[in-house]
């Protein structure tokens, strides 16, 4: 299935694209995001990220139709501050992550992401990576598959399903996402196997997750992102589910919000941030697109500002003052 990109308008608007600024799409995907950013930076430049390879030859050719100020760079986004290094760059415009896999990884079979084809347990981002799906269900101890089937899919049968998995691999390995599959139907009681809803996705999301360092890379590059916008750049991060959000959320709350000040102390004013969220509420697909693409449904969006040169201005007067 052609990937149809989430939430497109509202985050090239949330970036307030300049026709001579420096951009950054951390996850260019089929470069759905990267051509509505190069056809507004048309004097400035865009790099342009993935560590699927896949991602960066299809993409190629539909950026060249807009223009040929790009660079597409095959990474793992945790390396941005190394690949601005590389590239030259000090400071940028507009960082955008719409985070995830695109619709052509997950419909790929081979690439083992989805419950429902089956194919050998794979579900890398990054074919160059050695880790894999594989490797996580057949070498894990049963506490390491706990540790990810909660932390980060939140799955309330956890210690059932790592049971499964190690006392099935114990007879054989596990080779494809349809054993993997059936080991959780097995091991999952009749009243959950009747809700709505397949009884793999937690599972198949913390696999993934945790094979692509999904929330730790994301962390990385937040930081180093935020580190590396220009005054009155902006970072623009599209999640789909609650633990990326709260990434999210908790970096940009990090440095937009004044530490509280000692209330038995004199104030002697704010203290002085150098960020102020874009938004304080996340925002959603509208109704038209929740009802064109399945995969808005989940998208929230979050943006943040590196404040400008008339604030550090501002504040060296108030700092006077006091
Ligand atoms: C949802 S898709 C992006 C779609 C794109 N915005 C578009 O409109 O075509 C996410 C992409 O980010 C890439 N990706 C995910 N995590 C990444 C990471 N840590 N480093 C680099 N690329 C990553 C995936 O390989 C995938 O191609």
């Amino acid at each position: 299935m052609e990937h149809v990109s989430v939430l497109l308008n509202e985050s090239i608007d949330m970036l307030n694209i300049k026709d001579d600024g420096i951009y950054v799409d951390c996850t260019l995907g089929r470069g759905g995001h990267s051509s509505e950013i190069l056809k507004r930076c048309t004097k400035g430049h865009l790099y342009a990220l993935d560590c699927d390879k896949e991602a960066i030859e299809k993409s190629i050719p539909r950026l060249q139709k807009i223009g040929e100020n790009f660079t597409c760079i095959h990474t793992p986004f945790c390396r941005l501050g190394d690949v601005l290094d590389e590239q030259g760059v000090a400071g940028v415009d507009g960082i955008l992550m719409d985070l995830g896999v695109s619709s052509p990884q997950f419909d790929e079979s081979q690439r083992g992401f989805s419950y429902r084809m089956d194919a050998r347990l794979d579900m890398r981002m990054d074919l160059s990576q050695p880790f894999d799906a594989w490797q996580l269900v057949n070498t894990y101890s049963q506490q390491e598959l706990m540790r990810v089937l909660k932390q980060y899919g939140q799955e309330p049968y956890a210690y059932k399903i790592a049971v499964g998995i190690v006392t099935r691999r114990n007879e054989k390995p596990i080779d494809t996402t349809f054993e993997l599959v059936d080991i959780i139907k097995d091991v999952l009681p009749q009243k959950v196997l009747n809700k709505k809803g397949h009884p793999a996705k937690r599972t198949f999301q913390a696999i993934r997750i945790e094979v692509n360092q999904e929330l730790n890379q994301l962390q990385q590059a937040l930081e180093i992102g935020l580190g590396r916008l220009n005054p009155k750049g902006r970072f623009c991060v599209i999640t789909f589910h609650s633990l990326e959000d709260k990434i999210v959320k908790d970096a940009f709350r990090k440095v937009s919000v004044p530490k509280k000040v000692n209330k038995r102390l004199p104030v002697i004013g704010e203290e002085r941030v150098d960020y102020q969220l874009i938004n304080k509420k996340p925002v959603l697909a509208s109704t038209e697109e929740l009802g064109l693409n399945r995969r808005s449904h989940s998208a929230k969006l979050r943006g943040i500002e590196r404040r400008g040169e008339d604030y550090e201005e501002e504040s060296k007067g108030q700092n006077k003052k006091t």
